[in-house]
């Protein structure tokens, strides 16, 4: 869980260590580099069998809009443990910040949308066809903006600068203490109380103990709850993939023993169908008006084909649970899900289809079977399914006041 910083409990370390490089040269658009993949892929499919490339355009006469969900890129921890040998580790950009590979990987990220829905996504980016909306989180910004980067070069009208080849697009966001559509940081009384218990619950069940007296022992800390274990997890995690050595005694348990708790307590914001409406529901409510633009054919005049929201792990995990999937999830940099609204215009209806990558280098985008609903999920059904989670009056259902 990425609920870190709100405290602003660390400092920007007061001595940079990296020296900023001149220019910052940005990736051009390489004409070689696609004709040796053509040719790979041509080569390939001589030999018997056709590479699926990522410059496979996705056929659809009946797409009407596409909604992407994703969880930010690499980062560095959020916080650290007791007897963490990399306690004072000096992060050159601070704690719980986007990487430079994490913004490589939502920059891929969004060229692989751009390829994918190359028939479908404009090359040229139009303010009125796509609304982005991030947590306010920076990483998740900066995910934002890599992600724009990769899906919308500029066009040739479009360069306003012969040596930059991108384009400024607006990223909105609503500061944390009123986000109740992307990072569910709004407070809310309800949903804390339900979260509490469901939390207490879990962190009673002896099938952890032995796990906690041991996390106890050796992080030097109270290790009694699977929230402090999804803390420790990723903080473990990120350390590892920044290459410093972690302690011998986390081979016993990470990542294997706990992944299990870490993920349940991803799991445990949306864990059942009262948290999902609070938590993700006024997103799936922009969900809901943005396919009905559309399918009720209200307000011709904006109707937008693209929306994009840049959340964290428990953003992802929470819209999975939402969309019916109880098994539990780790959502990796870049996992993205993605909505889409279809038109069958011979039938004059409309049907809704589910992906999910689970991270950034998938190819292409496997398809959910949505199970509340039949194959095709007509829009009628999912939209049935949608209001159930989407609350009427959302500070009311909170009781906050
Ligand atoms: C554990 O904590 C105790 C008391 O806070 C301290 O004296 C000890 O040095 C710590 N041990 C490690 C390995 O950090
Ligand atoms: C979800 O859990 C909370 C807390 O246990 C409970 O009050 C609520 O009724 C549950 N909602 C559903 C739909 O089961
Ligand atoms: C990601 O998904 C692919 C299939 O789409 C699967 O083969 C792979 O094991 C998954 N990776 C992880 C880490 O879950």
């Amino acid at each position: 869980m990425e609920y870190d910083n709100d405290d602003n409990t660390w400092r920007r370390p007061s001595t940079p260590k990296v020296e900023h490089s001149k220019c910052n040269s940005i990736p051009k658009r390489s004409t070689t580099l696609a004709v040796v993949v053509l040719g790979l892929a041509v080569l390939s499919c001589l030999l018997g069998y056709c590479v699926l490339s990522e410059t496979l355009p996705y056929e659809s006469k009946t797409l009407r809009v596409v909604v992407i969900l994703f969880r930010h890129g690499a980062r560095t921890p959020t916080s650290t443990y007791k007897s963490d040998p990399f306690k004072n580790y000096q992060w050159p950009d601070g704690l719980g910040s986007l990487t430079n590979a994490g913004k490589l990987q939502l920059y891929e990220l969004g060229k692989k949308y751009r390829s994918y829905y190359a028939n479908f996504i404009p090359e040229e980016y139009y303010d009125k066809d796509v609304y982005v909306r991030s947590s306010d989180k920076s990483r998740c910004m900066m995910s934002a903006y890599t992600f724009l980067a990769g899906l919308y070069p500029p066009t040739e009208r479009q360069m306003w600068h012969p040596e930059i080849l991108w384009q400024p697009i607006p990223v909105h966001s609503l500061p944390r203490h009123l986000d109740n559509i992307v990072a569910g940081t709004k407070p809310c009384k309800e949903f804390k109380a339900m979260y509490q218990e469901h939390l207490a619950e879990k962190d009673a069940d002896p099938k952890f103990s032995d796990l906690f007296d041991y996390l106890s022992k050796y992080t030097n800390q109270t290790m009694r709850s699977i929230l402090e274990v999804d803390f420790l997890y990723s903080t473990l995690q990120t350390e590892q993939e920044a290459g410093l050595k972690i302690p011998d005694w986390t081979k016993n348990v990470f990542p294997n023993k706990m992944r299990m708790p870490f993920m349940l307590s991803l799991a445990l914001l949306s864990y059942n169908e009262t948290l999902q409406r609070l938590h993700i529901g006024s997103l799936l409510g922009e969900v809901k008006d943005s396919f009905d633009e559309i399918a009720t054919h209200t307000n011709l005049d904006s109707q937008r084909s693209l929306y994009i929201y840049s959340g964290h792990d428990v953003t992802v995990v929470a819209l999975w649970r939402a969309l019916g999937y109880n098994e539990l999830l780790e959502p990796e940099y870049g996992a993205s899900i993605v909505l889409e609204l279809h038109e069958d215009v011979e039938q004059s209806n409309f049907f809704v289809k589910a992906f999910y990558r689970n991270n950034t280098k998938v190819e292409v985008p496997m398809e959910l079977k949505l199970p509340f609903c039949e194959d095709p999920c007509m829009y009628d059904q999912f939209k049935q399914h949608l209001t159930k989670l989407i609350p009427v009056d959302w500070e009311a259902e909170c009781k906050n006041v």
